[in-house]
């Protein structure tokens, strides 16, 4: 029996994570078992799933984060790929909850799913995200095409300079990605110091920053706003390479009339 029966809400979650991942693969982002996901669902854990006995062993996180004591979160599985996610999230993910030490998790349900190798990155994350205070309950990590190529050019990695081509190619991308695309540079997918950097830039005031080289890590209040996010600044990138495709530099929206879009739709930036 599954972790999900009878349980709606925890339910629904799961499928909105299921949904998101299918986007995902039909990006073109998710290429093998590329990117991973996990929300924190600690306010679906109803008393019978607390009593659950794990099904792993417990495992160290790898840093002790004093914040996730007494979370849950849903993981994807290392190794497991978003198209079969989409059809299948509690075969190609698990349930986790974090042990009172806040360094070690282990497994609870459906199956002994592994979660994803970039568990030092997103734990960090939940852990600065509920220390502020936030309502952010979701992080992704993909592999959007255009928006990694561009990664590629040193001039894109200087603060803000993607952030202000990317806002400027069409209004919308500073309404629904209105803290833009922060930096990080590149440095060994999974590792600790990958984590760090990326709680860094997060805490810049960054819902979705760039590992150079690799793809985007994204913070939301849901997984489908984390994807949203992430999709309208590709949505942008795409439409910078399309116009150099063409054989011309788009001019982009003027500064003034991007401050125009922050003063009406009340931007933070
Ligand atoms: P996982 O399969 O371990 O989630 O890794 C995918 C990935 O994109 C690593 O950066
Ligand atoms: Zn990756």
């Amino acid at each position: 029996m599954s972790i999900l029966t009878n349980r709606p809400d925890l339910t629904a979650q799961i499928e909105q994570i299921a949904e998101a991942a299918g986007y995902l693969w039909q990006k073109g982002w998710a290429e093998r078992n590329g990117g991973n996901i996990t929300v924190n669902i600690t306010e679906y854990i109803d008393d019978d799933i607390r009593r659950l006995p794990a099904i792993s062993a417990p495992t160290a996180i790898g840093a002790t984060l004093g914040n996730l004591r007494g979370c849950w979160f849903y993981c994807k599985g290392t190794q497991k790929r978003m198209r079969d996610l989409a059809r299948h999230p509690m075969e190609n993910g698990s349930v986790i909850r974090i042990l009172d030490d806040c360094a070690h998790y282990e497994i609870v349900a459906d199956l002994p799913v592994l979660p994803t190798s970039e568990l030092p990155s997103h734990l960090a994350v939940h852990n600065y995200l509920i220390g502020k205070g936030s309502d952010y309950k979701a992080s992704l990590h993909t592999h959007p095409i255009e928006l990694v190529a561009m990664s590629h050019n040193p001039e894109f990695l200087r603060k803000d300079v993607l952030t202000r081509l990317l806002w400027s190619m069409i209004p919308e991308t500073k309404a629904f990605a209105p803290r833009g695309l922060g930096m990080v540079p590149y440095m060994l997918p999974s590792s600790n110091a990958l984590a760090e950097a990326t709680i860094r830039a997060i805490a810049d005031d960054y819902d979705v920053v760039m590992w150079e080289k690799h793809g985007v890590f994204a913070v939301e209040r849901d997984i489908m706003s984390a994807f949203d996010q992430v999709d309208v600044l590709n949505k942008s990138a795409n439409i910078y390479m399309c116009a150099r495709s063409m054989g011309f530099i788009p001019d982009g929206m003027t500064d003034a009339q991007m401050q125009e879009i922050s003063t009406v739709f009340h931007l933070p930036k």
